[in-house]
Parts: structure tokens; sequence; C-alpha cells
């Protein structure tokens, strides 16, 4: 079975970064409560100048370079976000326009903090299926520009960035990604939502306070996350006969420290598998796995045959996890 091959990786921050003790001064919280809470101590975030599409194109050429892969030669561009510059075209399209990608077909992906795992679980259908040979998967956010900066439950919380994987096409078996899990459940769509100016109910209509800013639930999402991220590891690794010692390395959606411990715990993995970069750039939605994994990429950590997964988890609610030997 042909299968996806990452062979670049790229990512991008912000210029601008915020501590917990910039924070300090503006909200009635302390950095000792951040960091034991989230393990979060600064974050990175967009300018006024700057644009979600320019920081997912920084992303992308570091990936395509790494590759030596040109922008002409891509079938396809995915990219998971909910923060476009505009509510439409696609950031996608915007990433083809700036890359001259002219030969892709270019769209987005909208499942929030688990974009990336979604986007990449798109292209790799197409990969599987000989319709697309080299791929472009992005995750990029920009939530800050969500947040009500007053609310201390939720400023801490967040940050900005960009992270991207270039893809080939790979006849190897059960080498590259191969293997994707997705779930949902819609029931849980206010735990973690963002209205918009206009948004309404859904079930009735009347449209909904506080449009400007994201709303979530904290508590409720926490417990949601630890369970699903342990089940959807669980599921990934049964559909592949796998046990859990074979996973060498665990990128985890960076939202809180205490998560990924709690799932390492529940899995009974020790915590030096999970790679995690939350104390310096908090959650960066979408972006949040693939910025950890070209850190990581670029560290060399990652040796022939390892076995990485991917598992994230967000609004929607919408988790889902990637298995990939590299
Ligand atoms: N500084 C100081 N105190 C704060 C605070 C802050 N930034 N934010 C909340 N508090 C207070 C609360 O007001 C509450 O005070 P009270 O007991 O007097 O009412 C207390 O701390 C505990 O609040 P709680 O919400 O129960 O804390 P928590 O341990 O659940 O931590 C989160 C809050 C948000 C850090 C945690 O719930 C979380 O990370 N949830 C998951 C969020 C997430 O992952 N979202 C995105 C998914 S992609």
């Amino acid at each position: 079975m042909i299968t996806a091959k990452i062979v670049g990786t790229g990512s991008w921050l912000p210029k601008k970064t915020v501590t917990n003790a910039d924070l300090e001064k503006v909200l009635d919280t302390s950095d000792e409560w951040i960091v034991s809470r989230t393990g979060i101590r600064q974050r990175h975030v967009i300018g006024e100048q700057e644009t979600v599409s320019n920081m997912a194109t920084y992303a992308a050429q570091r990936a395509l370079s790494m590759a030596g892969i040109k922008a002409q030669d891509l079938d396809l561009i995915v990219v998971g976000t909910v923060t476009g510059d505009v509510e439409f075209p696609a950031v996608a399209c915007l990433v083809q326009g700036n890359l001259g990608a002219s030969r892709a077909f270019a769209y987005d992906v909208r499942a929030v903090c688990s974009g990336f795992v979604f986007a990449l679980s798109n292209a790799l259908a197409y990969h599987q299926c000989g319709r697309v040979k080299r791929s472009l998967v992005i995750g990029v956010d920009a939530l800050t520009r969500t947040l009500d900066w007053t609310d201390r439950s939720v400023a801490i919380l967040f940050g900005d960035g960009a992270g991207a994987a270039v893809l080939v096409s790979d006849e190897e078996e059960g080498h590259g990604v191969f293997s994707t899990h997705l779930r949902s459940d819609g029931a849980l769509w206010d735990l973690i939502y963002y209205p918009g100016e206009e948004g309404r109910h859904p079930c009735s209509g009347v449209k909904l306070e506080g449009g400007r800013f994201l709303r979530m639930c904290g508590n409720k999402t926490f417990k949601v996350a630890v369970s699903e991220l342990a089940n959807i590891t669980l599921e990934a690794l049964a559909a592949n006969h796998m046990g859990i010692d074979e996973i060498t390395w665990v990128i985890p959606h960076q939202a809180n420290r205490r998560i990924i411990d709690a799932v390492g715990k529940r899995l009974g993995m020790p915590a030096e598998k999970f790679l995690v970069n939350i104390d310096r750039v908090a959650n960066t939605s979408a972006a949040s796995i693939p910025i950890m994994l070209d850190e990581a990429n670029r560290q060399q950590k990652f040796a022939s045959g390892d076995v990485l997964l991917l598992c994230a988890f967000g609004s929607g609610l919408a988790w889902g996890a990637a298995l990939i030997r590299w």
C-alpha cells in the first residue's frame, strides 16, 4: 500500500513574546499559578502587521527547503486553521499564491486544535489513492486574536505560530505516515467555541453574547481531553497490532502540561517519550504539533525506524492520532 513519507518540516513563530510576568501586570494571575496549572511560561503573539497566511508561508518555505522540493512540484496543499486572514478564500490558497505552487489544489480543514492531524489524514488519503505524489500539510493559527485579554481563564493559555510538513508518496510497507484515526463529538461543541461577530446558538438561532471572544469550559475540557487522547492512542495501536512500547516518541497537542502528564500516566508511558515545548509556545492550536515536530526534527531527535505518535485534541470536540515510522 502507498503511504506518505515526511521529507521536510518547517515552523514559524512571531517575534513578539508575552511572558507570564507581562500577564501578571495586567491580570489577577501569577507566574506560579500559570506554570503549576499549565506548564506555560511564555507565548508568541502575532503582531498587528503580521498575517496568518504569511506565518504559514514562512513555515512552508522552511519545510520545502529541507525537503529539496520546489513549490511548483507540489500537487496538494492542505492547511489546518480556523483563523484565516479573511473569512474566505482558504489560507491554503493564499499560501499557494505566495509560494507560486501553481500545479497544486489547495483547501483548508477546520478542526481547530486537531487541524494538523485532520489535514495530515486528508493528505494521506490522496497519497494512498494515487491522486497526489507531493503534498504540503500546514497547521497555523492566531487564536490570540480571538481572546478576551481581560479574562484570566483563557488569556494565559494561547499563543500563535505555524508548522508545516512536506510529504512524498512512498511504497515501502509500514513507513511514513501509515495510520490516522479521527474522532469528533459535536454534542460537546460548547465546551470550546468562538462565535464570531454574527455567531448564533446552533439550536435556538439566538445571537450569542460576547461574539468577539473565545469561550471555554476548561475544567470539563481537561477531563475529556485526557481520556480521549489515551483512547485514540490505544485505538491507533490496536488497529496496527502494536504495543505501547513500540512508540518511540509522542508529539501531543500542547494544551496543558498536566493533560500531557495525565495521558502518559494513564497509558503507562515514561514522560521522556513525550516531546513538549508548551513552556515556550503555549497552545498554538493547529500549529502546535507541527511546530514540535519541526523543532525535534531539527534537533535530530528522530532515527530511521522510530515510531512517532501524533495526538491532538480540541474544539469540536475533535481529536485524532497519526502513526509515523521515520
Ligand atoms: N490565574 C489565577 N487563578 C486562576 C486563573 C489564572 N490565570 N484562571 C483561573 N483561575 C482560578 C479560577 O478562578 C478558580 O478560582 P476559584 O477556585 O476561586 O473559583 C481556580 O483558579 C481554579 O479554576 P479551574 O478552572 O478549576 O482551574 P483548573 O485547574 O481547571 O485550570 C485550566 C484551568 C484552563 C488551566 C485547565 O482547566 C485547562 O487547561 N483545561 C483544558 C483547556 C484546554 O486544553 N483547552 C484547549 C483544548 S485544545
